[in-house]
């Protein structure tokens, strides 16, 4: 066991994460070209397992990358990895990469064997903080390029959009496309409340299709909550009376200020602490 005390899994073994190597010629490493899933764990299970195994798939087909596992040899390694750690409350990190190749070349190689790393992190609670007063988010135009629905390592325009939020003193950022339609966050998708009703931009290659998203969307439907996915802009944003980012590790964070303007009345909203308790 190393220092951490964590454990990753890399290429078929367990072994301690400060061990963890791969070779410098991985096309992922080079490249960035690979695919990724984060994974939520509650209470040693893996909670939405069957759609983020979905996803993954459609990943891995739609970038021609080998599934390294059938879905039962997935279903022991993540659970395998989860046992392997004491935290109740955990987030699965995997990666695959298209594998190692020796010669330069954009047009990957015949045969390659993928690289599989997977690790896992302690889920904490959001802060109290957050819980109270929310986040601040700022919207940018999205950079990015026409296949957002594939969960991509390759995250360097959200990486520069996250900064630019930073540094105009946001914690986050809320991308918009060329004709003015939201697309999601850097890292989490969009939702809006108005009138009572939930809404959130529809699945398209111009977003990730989140999980926690369709999470939200069930939830909201088991409980007679009125929601829609539908095209959503900057004028629509400034008129919510709540706004949130969802994702696996975040679950749904309240945004209380869009673009140094109060959102609603300034303070999370009871849909969103309703969501959070559900
Ligand atoms: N991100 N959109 C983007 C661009 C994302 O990166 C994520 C998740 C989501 C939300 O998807 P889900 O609800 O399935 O987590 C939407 C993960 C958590 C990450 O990159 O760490």
């Amino acid at each position: 066991m190393g220092k951490s005390g964590q454990i990753a899994y890399l290429n078929g073994d367990f072994i301690p994460i400060e061990k963890a190597q791969i070779s410098p010629q991985d096309r992922g490493f080079l490249f960035g070209d690979g695919v990724y899933e984060v994974i939520p764990v509650y209470s040693k299970r893996l909670f939405t397992f069957e759609p983020h195994l979905k996803r993954l798939k459609n990943s891995l087909a739609a970038t021609g990358i080998m599934n390294p596992l059938d879905d039962d040899g997935w279903r022991k390694l993540l659970q395998k990895l989860v046992d392997m750690h004491p935290w109740p409350d955990q987030f699965i990190y995997l990666q695959v990469t298209r594998g190692v190749q020796m010669q330069r070349d954009h047009l990957p190689a015949d045969n390659l064997t993928p690289t599989l790393y997977a690790y896992t992190n302690e889920l904490k609670p959001v802060s109290d903080d957050i819980q109270i007063h929310g986040i601040k988010a700022v919207t940018l135009d999205d950079l990015r390029w026409q296949h957002c629905d594939i969960k991509a390592i390759t995250l360097l325009p959200n990486i520069l959009m996250k900064m630019t939020a930073k540094q105009q003193g946001a914690d986050d950022a809320i991308l918009i496309d060329r004709d003015g339609f939201v697309t999601e966050g850097t890292s989490n998708n969009v939702f809006i409340v108005r009138d009572g009703q939930l809404q959130t931009p529809p699945q398209s290659t111009a977003l990730l299709s989140g999980i926690t998203r369709q999470v939200i969307l069930e939830l909201a439907e088991q409980h007679n909550m009125p929601f829609s996915e539908t095209p959503l802009t900057l004028p629509d944003l400034q008129a919510a009376d709540e706004i949130w980012l969802t994702s696996s590790t975040k679950y749904a964070l309240p945004v209380t200020q869009l673009n140094g303007q109060p959102v609603g009345n300034g303070q999370p909203g009871q849909a969103a602490k309703n969501a959070t308790t559900l």
